[in-house]
């Protein structure tokens, strides 16, 4: 459902100094979607359609995550009222209700937005506070006796009873389409910071008659990323909820802490997953695949019952079809391997299709590259395909064909056919036995 009566402003005009990157904060990735990925998808989650990105100068990579969403961007770093007026010409009719969120605050669930949306329904603005196990640092709400909020006061600002409040900013606002601008543009910086704080605009909605009201969150979800420990403490708590996710949809794990997901990581049922896998960016999993130990996947795609691993790695554009088996220290990379193939030992697949029922022996490469261009390898239906084998690209194997182990082919095989490139055998009865009596005769050892 869609909020025509609701709109976001996201704030992510800050470079993030402390993470000491040449990136922007926002575009650091959270479970291979970026921090401003993830507030955008729970704005998707809300509903809330229209919404602006407020970024720093010189930032095409936020712009870019945040597309379609216009971006407005603020050129000095002017404090966060500033920063939120930014928005107006792209939100010159407001709806109803703008939410104001920060980018790199990724983890707060839709729930927690509804709430607020809801509570607007009784007050002009509606702050998201939080309990602090360490307030410091952070904005203090200040309650009335009505339970009502007067005020918000940031820390640096606040008295020693002030600070003594523990319920605090989480930065999160819900604020009344109508009053939002006008408020933003009475506030001034006369402040410890010297900078214009959104935060002002609840005494200024207080002093106007308006009510404001607090949605209280849990702590977990409103951590702010500001720094690379902080990206690793989100980063385990969307795993731990990703892994809650897939459990929930029937995908069994033997050892979840040690399974990386991402975003968009897609189980079909009775998956299972044995322990250290890694899931990256753009993984779909049919049905009944089973996934042993080791693995590392990104990109690829895994047709029902399927078997992989232990060990095995799936690289962008790799397709495995039903039933395969792709086994350990095997590499696949923008390659089909079809229904009921069998690729199970020491293998590189890159650039190719294994056809149906296809069987690659231990040690099989795929020799895709000469240092200029990458070539295709095709292999027909039911070949097979002799162990330690090279096929250099691009070349051919016909249906049912059988290549003998330890060739190098370099030209198409036809269909049924047998190719081997190694050298006849040579075998000398007695050879060794009478090289190892001269050279102890020689040299005096052995
Ligand atoms: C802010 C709140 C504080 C709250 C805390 C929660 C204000 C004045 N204070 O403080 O009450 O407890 O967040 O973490 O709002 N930003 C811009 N442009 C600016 C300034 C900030 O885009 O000119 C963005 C930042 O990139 C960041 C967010 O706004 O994503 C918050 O700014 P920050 O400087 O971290 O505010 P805090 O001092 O932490
Ligand atoms: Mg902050």
């Amino acid at each position: 459902m869609t909020h025509s009566d609701l709109a976001a402003i996201v704030l992510a005009a800050g470079q993030g100094t402390r993470m000491r990157s040449r990136r922007p904060k926002v575009a650091h990735p959270l479970a291979g979607r970026p921090l401003l990925g993830h507030v955008l998808d729970t704005l998707d989650a809300l509903g809330a359609g229209r919404r602006v990105v407020v970024v720093g100068p010189d930032m095409p990579e936020v712009q870019a995550i945040a597309a379609p969403a216009p971006t407005v961007e603020q050129a000095e770093r002017l404090g966060t009222a500033h920063a939120t007026l930014q928005a107006r010409p792209a939100l010159d009719d407001p709806p109803g209700t703008v939410l104001i969120l920060y980018g790199d605050t990724p983890l707060i669930r839709p729930d927690t937005l509804r709430a607020m949306v809801d509570a607007r329904a009784e007050a002009a603005l509606v702050v998201l506070g939080f309990r602090a196990a360490d307030p410091t640092g952070y904005g203090r709400l200040v309650t009335g006796a009505d339970g009502g909020l007067d005020a918000i006061v940031e820390h640096k600002d606040a008295s020693e009873a002030q600070r003594a409040i523990t319920l605090c900013n989480s930065g999160v606002m819900a604020v009344d389409g109508r009053l939002l601008f006008p408020l933003l543009e009475r506030v001034g910086n006369d402040n410890a910071k010297g900078e214009y704080y959104l935060t002002d605009i609840v005494a200024l909605a207080r002093a106007d008659g308006h009510r404001c009201a607090v949605v209280e969150g849990n702590e977990a979800e409103m951590l702010g990323i500001n720094d690379r420990a902080q990206l690793a403490a989100a980063e385990r708590v969307v795993q731990d909820r990703l892994r809650a996710a897939a459990m929930a949809g029937g995908v069994t794990m033997t050892d979840p802490a040690s399974v990386f997901l991402s975003m968009d990581t897609r189980f079909g049922q009775d998956v299972s997953v044995g322990p250290f896998c890694v899931f990256g960016p753009g993984v779909t999993l049919g049905d009944d695949v089973e996934i042993k130990g080791f693995c590392h996947f990104e990109g690829c795609e895994v047709a029902a019952g399927a078997v992989l691993g232990p060990y095995a790695r799936l690289r962008p554009a790799a397709i495995v079809g039903e039933g395969a088996h792709i086994g350990n220290f095997v590499e696949v990379k923008k390659a089909t391997v079809e229904a009921g193939a069998k690729v199970n030992h020491l293998t590189y697949i890159g650039d190719a299709r294994v056809g149906a029922k296809a069987n690659v022996g231990a040690g099989t490469i795929t020799c895709n590259y000469d240092g200029f261009g990458k070539y295709h390898t095709d292999i027909g239906a039911g070949a097979f395909i002799g162990s330690n084998s090279a096929l250099v690209a691009p070349v051919k194997i016909g249906d049912g064909a059988i290549i003998g182990a330890g060739s190098a082919i370099t030209k198409d095989v036809p269909a049924d056919a047998l190719a081997l490139t190694r050298a006849p055998q040579t075998t000398k009865e007695r050879w060794a036995a009478m090289f190892r009596t001269h050279m102890k005769r020689l040299t005096g050892k052995g």
